[in-house]
């Protein structure tokens, strides 16, 4: 949330400006908005220090809104500041930065506001849980991404890139600790609202070995880490990267036409001996499309054609997009929805029918259909598996540019005037709903942290159907996400606060 580094935006003084106004000076920093809490600091100080920071170009607000991002207090007793706060009923709490005076000051004494660093920041040390396995210390990050907010907004992508790249590396060579280890690690970066500046302000984190805490300070001192350039130039690395992102190739097909000796497409569409399935030969017919990111407005227009799809077949049929798109992200690699029906059983039909209506409307470039083979009787599943049971469907439509509100998100100068987009469609029945909405709702870290605090911290075992206690021996019922949320004792973390 911290815009840095920030880009002063002066704007033209013109006479009036300069005849001084008060609350009219010249604006700076546009993407700063203070709020000065006035517990503590006292009327006539608060009034002081706002003139203050006005006069050098910051925008201070008068009552506390969603539109401010900093807030400023002096007020040393935090859980009363944080009380306060939250009875303040605002919408974007978790997205301000809630700081130290020393912030201030500095940021007066630099004439710009500074970088926010973890000793400015007042953080909530509430408990989230009525009762935490063991309440740590204040203000601490919690090592599972479902007790932490992550929006977009990623304040340590230097970071979180180099940990992608090194957790790939051992994902491709079916390392999974170290791979795991690195992801975990980026996702508590992502999760801070401020940029780590020094490895010291990493100390009291969550996650962060040895290693990555060595590959930080490589690109704390140097802007770059020496082994993950090493990876990035590796012709194994390059050549399994390239293969594994054409849809339908995975890790282990890729491995073995590299070892063939095959380094490009051209290498694999030339082998003879090479006998693509249906899912490959569309990833290569679709490549340029498919790898390219698809939009949001993309997304909404897939939206409508698949709203209306479901709406002709069942009018009360239940439509909800979910992944990426309904994390917030702006662009995602496909569109996923949930489609279900009231009826129960109507639901295993759905998606065969939505699948034949999109073949007459001659959008339909590939289908995969799974039938569902969920079966309640085989619950609970102790072991976690990649795939649900749900019917569910991974498509590839073809996308007219008339569609979608501001154009497609195309190469420029292709004129094509259409696109294939990746969608992918499931299906559970309507009891199992919820469950299936945040599992397939995401991110893949925040789902893999759910499950694990739900095992190790309250011996439940949580999975896209169903959740269940192994205490009582019982299934626990849920028709929406915040019921798993409070069955699993943590605070409610709305969609687009799961991109761990
Ligand atoms: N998922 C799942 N079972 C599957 C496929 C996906 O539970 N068989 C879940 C994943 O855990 C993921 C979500 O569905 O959290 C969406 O998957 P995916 O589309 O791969 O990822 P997104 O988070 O949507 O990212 P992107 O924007 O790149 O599509
Ligand atoms: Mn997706
Ligand atoms: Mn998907």
């Amino acid at each position: 949330m911290f815009h840095s580094p920030i880009v002063p935006r002066v704007r033209k003084r013109s006479r009036t400006a300069e005849v001084c106004i008060p609350g009219r000076e010249e604006v700076k920093f546009e993407d700063v908005r203070l709020f000065l809490v006035e517990r503590k600091m006292g009327r006539s100080r608060r009034s002081f220090l706002t003139q203050l920071a006005r006069s050098k170009g910051f925008i201070v607000e008068d009552v506390l809104s969603d539109v401010v991002t900093h807030v400023v207090s002096e007020d040393i007793h935090t859980s009363s500041l944080w009380t306060w706060l939250k009875e303040c009923d605002l919408k974007n709490l978790t997205h301000m930065l809630v700081l130290d005076i020393s912030w201030f000051t500095d940021s007066m004494r630099e004439g710009r506001p500074v970088a926010v660093e973890t000793k400015h920041l007042i953080q909530d040390s509430a408990p989230t849980l009525p009762e935490a396995s063991t309440p740590t210390a204040v203000a601490s990050v919690s090592q599972y991404a479902c007790q932490r907010r992550t929006t977009t907004e990623n304040n340590n992508k230097t970071f979180t890139d180099a940990f992608e790249v090194l957790a790939e590396r051992y994902e491709l060579n079916e390392i999974e600790g170290p791979c795991l280890a690195f992801r975990r690690a980026a996702s508590v970066l992502k999760s801070l609202p401020w940029a780590v500046k020094s490895l010291g302000a990493t100390q009291d984190l969550p996650c962060l070995g040895e290693h990555t805490k060595s590959v930080m300070e490589e690109i704390l001192q140097n802007g770059r880490s020496f082994e993950v350039e090493r990876i990035l130039s590796d012709e194994r690395f390059q050549t399994l990267k390239l293969f594994t992102s054409v849809f339908g190739v995975g890790p282990k097909t890729a491995d073995k036409w590299y070892r063939r000796g095959l380094r490009s497409f051209s290498d694999v569409l030339a082998d003879s001996s090479i006998q693509l399935n249906r899912m490959q030969q569309s990833g290569f017919l679709h490549y340029g499309d498919i790898s390219r990111a698809v939009s949001k407005a993309e997304a909404r227009a897939l939206r409508n054609i698949i709203d209306e799809a479901v709406h002709a077949i069942t009018p009360d049929a239940v439509l909800a997009l979910t992944g990426g798109f309904r994390r917030g992200k702006e662009f995602g690699h496909d569109v996923d929805f949930i489609v279900t029906t009231p009826e129960p059983g109507d639901e295993e039909t759905l998606i065969p029918k939505v699948i034949n209506r999109l073949t007459k409307q001659g959008i339909l470039l590939y289908t995969e259909y799974q039938a569902s083979t969920f079966d309640m009787s085989k619950l609970p599943c102790h072991r976690f598996e990649a795939m649900d049971h749900f019917a569910k469907c991974f498509l590839i439509l073809r996308l007219e540019g008339s569609q979608v509100e501001g154009g497609l998100h195309i190469a420029e100068g292709d004129s094509r005037g259409w696109r294939a987009v990746r969608v992918d469609l499931v299906s559970p029945p309507m009891d199992r709903y919820a469950f299936a909405l945040l599992g397939w709702t995401g991110s893949r870290q925040f789902e893999r942290d759910l499950r694990r605090y739900a095992r190790m911290e309250r011996r439940l075992l949580l999975d896209n159907h169903a959740l269940y206690d192994k205490t009582k021996k019982e299934f626990l019922a849920a028709t929406t996400e915040k019921d798993i949320f409070a069955h699993l004792g943590l605070e409610y973390i709305e969609p687009w606060q799961r991109n761990a």
